[in-house]
């Protein structure tokens, strides 16, 4: 069992002449992709999912069971999700955490163990902002008050998310350093911790795409007006990532490419800010959208983000991940022989399936790469 991850690396005959292979006819999704040092078995990514499931930010053997078995199903990278640099950026008061070195130890365990797998083990840091501070999904969701277990939350701006809620408290340039040595904080940590790729999210509304988005910054300060300025908060954060980064190691950013909204964020902003993203060693785009203000109407269908991935891909020449609404087999693998992105991000789906990689595998004609204790087994007749 300890060598069935190599084995099922070998097994999926990395190439290491397929570097940034862009638009080359013989890629497809079950092509490796080599990031920087790391190298992907494929290109089927499990997408970063809040779990709210843990206590004080802990992961526990939730985590370990929940992302490992993505990895046993074949993923070529599994990201864990949303993991708040800070106990204010929290969603909820269980999400996870990485905030302090004590939550190393488990995540640790997790990042070894996808590993072992034959998969990378990627960590999505992250800061809710004025989305902070919530109930669970599957409690409705709502803004907790202070004395049921919620805080006061932080934004660019002191304009609340719902209208009703209470306003966030508006970072000054203090509150904005801190925030940006928490991210670095917690990427040292991540990297302690075995995690080989990080992603850095400002998207969905939370604390970065606040500062990016018009709707939500209305700052006259060096962080608010001028897209040179609603972008600072990002590419700093970045900067200060890639100095405690190893050189080898890759850092992907999600954005929401648009808000889906009037005089919003959009993807013009998101291609300019790709191209700076790039310069400051970024590698990877994700390209997710919306959820920064909620009445956004949003045409939410099948491969509906994937032109916000193919247009930044082409239009800021970086790497590119498409999501949303991605569940069959050939949808993923056209997404990639198209050109249109690098990497297919599955959220949902993953869920419903845990192997669905393997399932991949056997749809496009490959021989499914089973785990090693797995794979005599479920090929023999009797
Ligand atoms: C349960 C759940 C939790 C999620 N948590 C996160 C998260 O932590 N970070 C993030 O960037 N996106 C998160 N998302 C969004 C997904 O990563 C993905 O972008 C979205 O679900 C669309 O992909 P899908 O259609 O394959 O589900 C979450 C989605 C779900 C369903």
């Amino acid at each position: 069992m300890s060598n069935s991850g190599q084995e099922s690396t070998k097994q999926h005959g990395c190439r290491s002449d397929v570097a940034h292979d862009r638009n080359l006819p013989d890629v497809d999704l079950l092509s490796p992709l080599q990031v920087r040092g790391v190298q992907l078995r494929n290109r089927i990514v499990v997408s970063p999912m809040c779990q709210y499931s843990s206590r004080e930010g802990f992961a526990d053997d939730w985590h370990l069971v929940h992302l490992g078995s993505r990895a046993v199903g074949g993923a070529g990278l599994v990201f864990t999700e949303a993991a708040a640099v800070s106990p204010e950026g929290r969603i909820t008061p269980a999400d996870l955490g990485i905030w302090s070195d004590a939550h190393i130890e488990q995540l640790a365990r997790i990042a070894h163990f996808i590993d072992r797998m034959g998969s990378v083990a990627g960590i999505q840091l992250a800061h809710a902002g004025r989305k902070a501070g919530c109930a669970p999904p599957w409690t409705g969701g709502a803004r907790l008050p202070e004395s049921g277990g919620g805080w006061q939350t932080v934004a660019p701006s002191a304009l609340p998310f719902n209208g009703e809620d209470p306003p966030p408290r508006v970072l000054d340039a203090d509150g904005i350093e801190n925030v940006i040595n928490q991210f670095r904080d917690a990427a040292k940590r991540a990297i302690t911790a075995g995690f080989r790729i990080i992603e850095l999210h400002s998207a969905h509304g939370y604390l970065l795409h606040e500062f990016l988005s018009p709707l939500s910054n209305q700052r006259t300060d060096e962080y608010g007006g001028s897209l040179e300025n609603r972008t600072r908060i990002v590419l700093r954060t970045v900067r200060a990532l890639r100095e405690v980064m190893p050189a080898d190691m890759p850092l992907f950013v999600r954005i929401s490419a648009t808000d889906w909204v009037d005089k919003g964020w959009d993807i013009d902003q998101s291609v300019e800010l790709s191209k700076e993203l790039k310069a400051c060693g970024v590698d990877l785009i994700d390209c997710s959208s919306g959820a920064l203000v909620p009445h956004a109407v949003i045409p939410v269908g099948k491969n509906f983000q994937v032109p916000f991935a193919a247009r930044i891909k082409e239009d800021a020449d970086i790497l590119t991940g498409a999501v949303g609404l991605i569940t069959e087999a050939d949808q993923a693998n056209e997404i990639i022989t198209s050109g249109s992105a690098d990497l297919a991000f599955l959220a949902r789906e993953m869920l419903r399936e845990p192997y669905w990689a393997l399932k991949a595998e056997q749809i496009l004609g490959q021989e499914p790469h089973w785990q090693t204790p797995y794979g005599y087994a479920v090929r023999r007749r009797r």
